[in-house]
């Protein structure tokens, strides 16, 4: 058997180095004042981890196969060839990821998410394939000699068990962001698909994998270990799939969350400390974000995990579109009149605002309005956008004070007291029917009264556009509406040059 090799302490110190250099980069990264900070210590640490695992598994060739009279540090030498093909598969990834990461435009940071969440599920799976097909070079198997035949290989069954739900997991993970990216990317339709029976199906396959883990520990079989890499690629395909518009942003965390727990499994099956921690952290880190979202979004926690359990035939059904009803259109002189005349102007930004990139007018917009006297205020929904936070990342690269800026339950009793609310490329966040319709797809989620301030402005390109979760709102249609139609920017540009 092979023995488990003493921690180096230096290795031991790397590793907690890193460790420490990860959770204080999620500390970082709550708030946005202090975010860089905190992703610039995401990347030491991760630094640290790479060049440690690197440096202390340096593949070497062994001139003396089998030979115990010679000490193992006269027999071995570096392998130079597979650390270059180690290098250069580094580099391509990196440079992979630079050019992504350069590319991508803020708006499809989700999908992006997703599709990296799925790489970390995929590469889950993979390491609990190589450790099941050769778990001698993972040292977590003792030779068998038995008194007739082979001798053969036994995983130890500890082992068995990590590297079971590591794959389960993993695969969840891969075939969940697929479908989560497909859905983001618009490949996919974003109404739920609900197959008839879906939760007894999914209790059923889920039971179905821990009975075979327990199976695989027991027998080692090679059957059990494919079924269950099998059965969780369906079933990360089947919870996702009856998840639909509005609650795509828990499913992201959510997932994200499981990419940690599946890292973390791997972390166990490698015998590598900076795994372990790294799993835990994102894993942790993943689910109270989903927690906070569903809350957030008043949605229930298990009814999210267990694939849209709460969501119900008639839900996402509904069709966007405008209503053939009359609305009000006004221009960018009435809007600079009205809210120059106001006391308080409260703005709601949404994702309109994020495609356009209107961010840096509407800030000149809202100092222009301060020289005039009157109060402004930022209103952020949770969901705002399309990531977590996505609103506040962009108010803050726009230089908008933060103590302007207010979160959905410190500010929505404002609006009743309120001249204008300003509504800039959101939607479904301030929509009245989630409050009202229980056939909408967005129903009870909470959402910025709006239409409680004595007139509302409302930018956005076209009456037919609708927002994520597909569905028309009926704030467009109220005597107290004046609807701006333009692109975002272009429109608070002009609001911008009639107030001068
Ligand atoms: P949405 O409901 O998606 O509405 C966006 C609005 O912006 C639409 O009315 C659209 O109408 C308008 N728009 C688009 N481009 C524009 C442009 N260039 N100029 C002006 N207007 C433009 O946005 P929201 O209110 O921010 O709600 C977010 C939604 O996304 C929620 O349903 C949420 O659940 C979902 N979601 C959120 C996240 C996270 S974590 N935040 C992740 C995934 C999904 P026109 O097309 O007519 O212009």
């Amino acid at each position: 058997m092979h023995e488990a090799a003493p921690v180096n302490p230096w290795v031991a110190f790397a590793y907690l180095v890193a460790g420490v250099c990860f959770i204080l980069a999620l500390r970082g990264l709550s708030s946005p004042a202090t975010s860089r900070r905190g992703n610039r210590l995401g990347m030491v640490g991760m630094g640290i981890a790479v060049l440690t695992t690197i440096f202390t598994h340096l593949p070497v060739i062994d001139l003396s196969p089998g030979d115990p009279t010679v000490p193992i540090y006269d027999r071995a030498t570096t392998d130079w060839a597979t650390l270059g093909e180690i290098l250069a598969a580094i580099a391509i990834g990196a440079a992979i990821g630079l050019t992504t990461a350069k590319r991508i435009a803020m708006t499809a940071m989700p999908q992006l998410v997703a599709a990296f969440h799925s790489l970390v599920g995929l590469a889950a799976v993979l390491v609990g394939v190589a450790a099941y097909l050769n778990p001698d070079a993972f040292g977590i198997s003792s030779l068998v000699v038995p008194m007739i035949g082979q001798p053969f290989a036994v995983i130890n069954p500890v082992s068995k068990v990590e590297m079971g739900l590591g794959v389960a997991i993993g695969a969840i993970t891969f075939s969940g962001s697929v479908i989560a990216f497909l859905k983001l990317n618009g490949s996919m339709s974003g109404k739920p698909i609900l197959l008839p029976g879906r939760h007894v199906i999914n209790l059923g396959v889920l039971a179905a994998i821990l009975l075979l883990v327990a199976q695989f520990a027991h027998t080692q079989d090679t059957w059990p270990f494919w079924a269950i890499v099998i059965l969780s690629f369906a079933i990360g395909f089947l919870l996702i799939i009856p998840i639909g518009g509005a609650d795509m942003p828990v499913v992201v965390s959510m997932l994200n969350s499981y990419s940690g727990w599946a890292a973390a499994a791997m972390g166990f099956t490698l015998g590598n400390t900076a795994m372990i921690v790294t799993g835990a952290l994102v894993g942790s880190s993943g689910a109270i974000l989903s927690y906070i979202m569903c809350r957030a979004m008043n949605r229930s926690f298990i009814s999210v995990i267990a694939g849209g359990f709460g969501a119900t035939d008639s839900g996402g059904a509904a069709g966007g579109g405008a209503i053939d009803r009359p609305w009000k259109r006004g221009s960018a002189e009435d809007a600079a009149f009205l809210m120059q005349q106001a006391e308080q102007v409260i703005i709601v930004p949404g994702y309109g605002m994020a495609v356009a990139q209107a961010q840096h007018a509407l800030r000149e917009m809202g100092d222009k309005l301060k020289e005039h006297g009157v109060r402004v205020k930022y209103a952020i929904h949770p969901v705002a956008g399309r990531m977590p936070g996505h609103m506040n990342v962009l108010l803050a690269e726009a230089n908008v004070p933060y103590d302007d800026v207010f979160e959905l339950e410190d500010i929505n009793s404002e609006f009743a007291q309120t001249d204008v609310a300003f509504v800039i490329g959101a939607n479904d966040v301030t929509n009245p029917a989630a409050k009202t319709d229980k056939t909408s797809p967005i129903y009870g989620m909470p959402v910025l009264d709006v239409e409680k301030a004595k007139t509302v402005l409302f930018i956005k390109r076209s009456m037919g556009g609708v927002g994520y979760a597909g569905v028309d709102n009926e704030v467009f249609y109220r005597d107290n509406t004046m609807m701006l139609l333009a692109d975002a920017k272009k429109m608070v540009e002009e609001i911008v040059k009639a107030m001068d």
